[in-house]
């Protein structure tokens, strides 16, 4: 619980609802607790939450609702925007964190596993984004952020095609909401981190792992409190104008 009083910087999302996918772990979760310590509601919605019929605190993280959601699934999305605007008539930010990642060469990757990471990480980002700006463009506000990679800029730089593609997707998908959403003053921007310490790199072999933090003039990968951060920056008032911007948050590994 957070006693800081509402005119506290600390406080800068009292009374706001934020919808984070994925937020069950990793960044999501990061930006989840993040947001709900600077006072908003939050819900984090993931595909590893048990389907109920109300939203309960997450039992690793009391100040957050779980939800279920599929959001590779046009109905799990749908019925989860309609349980939380039922709930909360509106929600103010929206962060779509929700993604996997699979590693395997060209030549490897299967048509239905494309299709897979597409359907989680490209299909679910305009799913969410799309039932986002629909209640946003009605109040003329809001603020939308996905997460976006830097293998989405460079290409996949560990056999990871798909991935990679998912994450250009992402990207371009997140400039052409905000390009949609600005006239109705609803921002939309991505951060694009590089290797994150979370569940998604702890599976990587040594090898890759050491070539990582090698590319990354750093000289570490970030901590998901990192990315949370730069999230937590776009979706405050201090970057009310800014919109279409995929923020790196790298190390310096990617500079463009
Ligand atoms: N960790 C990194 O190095 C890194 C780097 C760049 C970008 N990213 C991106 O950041 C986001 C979060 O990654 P992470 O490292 O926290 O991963 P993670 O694997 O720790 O967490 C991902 C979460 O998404 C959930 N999820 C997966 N499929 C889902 C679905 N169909 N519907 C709803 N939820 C689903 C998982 O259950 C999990 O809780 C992803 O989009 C990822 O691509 C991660």
């Amino acid at each position: 619980m957070n006693n800081a009083s509402p005119d506290m910087p600390d406080m800068e999302f009292q009374h706001k609802v934020a919808l984070v996918t994925g937020g069950a772990k990793g960044i999501g979760l990061a930006i989840a607790n993040a947001l709900a310590a600077r006072g908003a509601t939050v819900i984090a919605a993931d595909v590893s939450i048990a389907a109920s019929a109300d939203m309960q605190s997450l039992p690793h993280a009391p100040g957050i609702l779980g939800a279920r959601v599929d959001v590779s699934d046009e109905a799990s999305v749908l019925a989860l925007f309609a349980t939380i605007l039922d709930r909360f008539a509106a929600v103010d930010i929206v962060v779509s964190s929700a993604g996997i990642f699979r590693t395997a060469t060209i030549p490897e990757i299967s048509a239905a596993e494309w299709d897979r990471v597409m359907a989680v990480n490209l299909r679910g980002t305009f799913l969410v984004g799309r039932e986002a700006f629909k209640q946003m463009r009605e109040r003329r506000a809001g603020r939308i952020v996905n997460l976006a990679s830097t293998a989405g800029k460079t290409g996949g730089a560990t056999a990871q095609a798909h991935y990679a593609a998912s994450k250009a997707g992402v990207i371009c998908f997140t400039k052409s909401l905000a390009r949609e959403a600005a006239p109705y003053h609803v921002n939309v921007n991505a951060v694009a981190p590089g290797p994150t310490e979370t569940d998604l790199t702890a599976s990587w072999s040594p090898a890759v792992r050491a070539a990582s933090a090698a590319a990354i003039p750093w000289g570490e990968f970030a901590q998901p409190q990192d990315v949370a951060e730069a999230v937590v920056f776009l979706v405050s008032d201090r970057a009310r104008y800014l919109t279409g911007e995929i923020l790196d948050v790298n190390g310096g590994m990617v500079m463009d």
